[in-house]
């Protein structure tokens, strides 16, 4: 019998090198991580108990609609126009099962089969994926390195075919911790308009910028109105990765079209973490200065240790994010997932290689600094004694 294959698109994506990594690591329980973009603190009390509250008054057994509690959607849109600087009613928010459905939904209505996708490079390794499962074809255009990996508008406008359709990317950056300024974006709006193109946007850092940078929302430029669909989520504002909760914003027409997509994938977002997100987005937000804290003395804690590494590394501060991406100097280097391997063989220290983050991502390694202080010394204790530093 002629043997029953899956799709092209599943067949020719190859599992990702990160999770083979991550499996290894997993294994391996003396072996500290700076490989997990994921917060290591739990959830705040108060938008836990929200959503116990929510289950003892059996608020949370059922489907809510497709686009999401309306009392979330409204908030959601308040914080919007506040925070994001777009103007937008409940009606232009889609509440969705984290960030990545959210783009996977508006990825699955906005490009056909064949269409191409523009991301920079390096970028956050899923959204590959999701470009590569709406049956788009993913292509890179370069960033400079040198600049702090800033976009590079002319290599952005190089790489547009008569094909292309849309651009995606994360600001702050996943794993470079760079912040896209005002300027680039403007940039990159106006080669959207004149290309006709799409932009999806991947705001997941958005709390978490650096050294005074400030966050621009490309959705913020009124001429963009009904080219874009931004995505947002609780999951690192609030450390709430497990409760899966993310919104896309854009214009009621096109919220209604992600809908379509939106609704076979989930239905509606999970019920009970819609609760705990009306009050994490309305309670008190002393725990999003404190993530924000840390993170900023867990960076300052990296670079310096960093530093004592430069024979082996050398890096740009991240401006945001909890990621930065520092290259690798040694001729090991060169394969970056052999380096991380070895590394994580040696040292008994986990991180992520950079070759699948697009095609400049060769010859650099992702570390987190979202974990603690005493995991991000005691992992550069031991690649100190790796190196012989
Ligand atoms: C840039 C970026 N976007 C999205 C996500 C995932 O978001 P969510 O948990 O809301 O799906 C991550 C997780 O690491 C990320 O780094």
């Amino acid at each position: 019998m002629e043997r029953l294959e899956v799709a092209k698109k599943a067949r020719l994506t190859k599992p990702s090198a990160i999770h083979g990594m991550s499996a290894l690591a997993a294994s391996m329980p003396d072996a500290v991580a700076l490989s997990w973009a994921r917060p290591d603190a739990p959830t705040p009390d108060h938008i836990n108990n929200a959503a116990i509250e929510a289950i003892k008054k059996d608020l949370t057994s059922k489907y809510s609609p497709p686009p999401g509690l309306s009392k979330l959607r409204e908030v959601i849109a308040e914080k919007v126009r506040r925070d994001n600087n777009i103007e937008v009613e409940a009606d232009g928010v889609l509440v969705t099962t984290g960030a990545m459905e959210g783009i996977f939904a508006a990825l699955l209505v906005l490009v056909d089969p064949g269409d191409e996708v523009l991301m920079p490079s390096p970028n956050y390794t899923t959204h590959e994926l999701s470009v590569k499962m709406s049956s788009a074809t993913p292509v890179y255009f370069p960033t400079i390195e040198e600049e702090g990996w800033r976009l590079d508008i002319d290599g952005l406008k190089k790489a547009i075919t008569k094909k292309t359709k849309a651009i995606l990317y994360c600001n702050p950056c996943n794993p470079t911790g760079a912040v896209f300024p005002e300027e680039d974006l403007r940039k990159v709006a106006e080669i959207a308009i004149e290309n006709n193109l799409w932009i999806i946007t991947d705001e997941a850092y958005e709390y978490f910028l650096f050294d005074g940078e400030k966050h621009f929302c490309i959705g913020s430029i009124p001429e963009m109105k009904g080219r874009v669909v931004e995505n947002f989520t609780l999951t690192k504002t609030y450390a709430m990765t497990g409760w899966r909760i993310g919104y896309d914003v854009s214009t009621p027409d096109l919220i209604k079209e992600v809908i379509k997509a939106h609704t076979p994938m989930t239905i509606c977002a999970p019920v009970v973490s819609q609760h705990a997100s009306i009050e994490a987005i309305t309670g008190p937000q002393d725990c999003v200065k404190e993530f924000y804290n840390h993170y900023l003395e867990w960076r300052n804690l990296m670079c310096s240790r960093l530093d004592r590494l430069s024979s082996i590394f050398s890096y740009h501060k991240p401006k945001g994010s909890y990621n930065m991406f520092p290259k690798i100097l040694t001729k090991e280097g060169k394969d970056s997932v052999s380096f991380c391997m070895n590394l994580l063989k040696g040292a008994k220290v986990a991180t992520t290689p950079g070759a699948p983050f697009g095609p400049t991502g060769e010859g650099h390694l992702r570390l987190c600094f979202c974990s603690s202080k005493e995991v991000i010394t005691e992992a550069f204790d031991r690649m100190d004694k790796y190196f012989g530093i």
